[in-house]
């Protein structure tokens, strides 16, 4: 489950405030004692006045929930900002995640973008830095974000050099970008390329930041999300995932399940691992209910032929790179 409605964009997205930590908390206990241990995070996620807050939270939760025999794993991603620059300032940013986090050692140290598209010459720094996170025993192994696959095997190479293990590579994945993730153009999609350098594949937003669960719509009732910047979001691609939300409705009542059920569990059979965000008690047990079961072939071929023609999918993150 992904832990990370602090960012910043997230804030501005999700609307975000402080009085939510008790019901975040209840989701999180939830999701702990279901027996889920991994959590997505990063420490670009609560800025400004609540700076590193994605961190500190998760560490303060996990205190809370002292009955777990499993351990917690943290994978949080660092974020490529101008001003990191060395493979030392890299390392200072897992350090500042493991002191707000309160813990010894990350789980998987991530970058969190790729600098290619706009400053190039930062991206040997990051690399470096990021092995040596490996190196000095702040992590168990390493993972990218917003790789898409020709960058995917050029940093691998690199952590192939330095024998630091590449355990995740994340994307934005759902049945809302089904055509970018399987299109990559280049021959190889992330699924194959994560494969070819045997890393798991995250699917991150795998709700579509919520559009797939269903209960947003423009038809009769005009149902949206309060913050202005999800509402207009939905607002452009609503009119064009009817086809597909219809589909999935369908597909959801002949499994007796719900329809963000239905988009976690297709995640899942892509071979994914996929991070919903659940900001609540209700939303990370529905949640929970996309594992234990499978689609069948036959419905993941309709969902796909139904995504196929979504005309406006998702947008794609700014920093997503070939
Ligand atoms: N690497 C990256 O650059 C990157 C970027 C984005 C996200 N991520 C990671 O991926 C995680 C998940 O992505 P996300 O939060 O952006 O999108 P998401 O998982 O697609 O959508 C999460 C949102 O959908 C709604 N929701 C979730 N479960 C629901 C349910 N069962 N019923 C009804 N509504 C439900 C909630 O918002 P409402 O209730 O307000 O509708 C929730 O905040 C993040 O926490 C983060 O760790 C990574």
């Amino acid at each position: 489950m992904g832990v990370g409605t602090w960012s910043w964009g997230n804030r501005f997205l999700f609307d975000y405030d402080t009085s939510q930590d008790e019901s975040i908390y209840e989701a999180y206990r939830e999701v702990r004692n279901a027996g889920v241990t991994l959590f997505d995070t990063a420490d670009s996620y609560g800025t400004l006045d609540l700076n590193g807050r994605a961190e500190i939270l998760l560490g303060t939760f996990e205190r809370r929930t002292n009955d777990n025999y499993q351990p917690q794993q943290v994978a949080t991603k660092i974020a490529p900002y101008p001003w990191r620059i060395t493979p030392n300032s890299v390392v200072r940013s897992a350090e500042g995640s493991l002191r707000r986090l309160e813990q010894q050692k990350l789980s998987v140290a991530q970058l969190h973008w790729s600098t290619a598209n706009y400053q190039p010459f930062q991206e040997r720094a990051l690399w470096e830095g990021i092995c040596d996170v490996y190196d000095e025993g702040l992590c168990e192994a390493v993972g990218v974000s917003n790789y898409g696959p020709k960058q995917l095997f050029a940093v691998s190479e690199k952590f192939r050099e330095r024998e630091v293990p590449l355990a995740v590579a994340q994307v934005q994945y759902s049945l809302m970008t089904y055509n970018a993730n399987t299109n990559s153009g280049n021959g190889k999609d992330m699924n194959e390329a994560c494969d070819d350098v045997n890393c798991r594949l995250i699917s991150y937003s795998p709700l579509c930041l919520g559009l797939l669960t269903g209960k947003y719509t423009l038809k009769e009732t005009n149902r949206l999300p309060t913050s202005p910047a999800r509402q207009q979001l939905f607002k452009e691609l609503l009119p064009g995932a009817h086809g597909l939300l219809d589909t999935l409705e369908v597909v959801a009542k002949e499994y007796g399940k719900s329809q963000s059920q239905i988009a976690i569990n297709w995640c899942m059979r892509k071979g994914t691992v996929p991070i919903p965000g659940s900001r609540n008690l209700t939303q990370a047990r529905e949640n929970l209910g996309a594992t234990g079961w499978s689609l069948r072939p036959d419905a993941v071929r309709e969902l796909e032929s139904a995504a196929s023609k979504v005309t406006k999918p998702m947008v794609q993150n700014v920093f997503q790179t070939e």
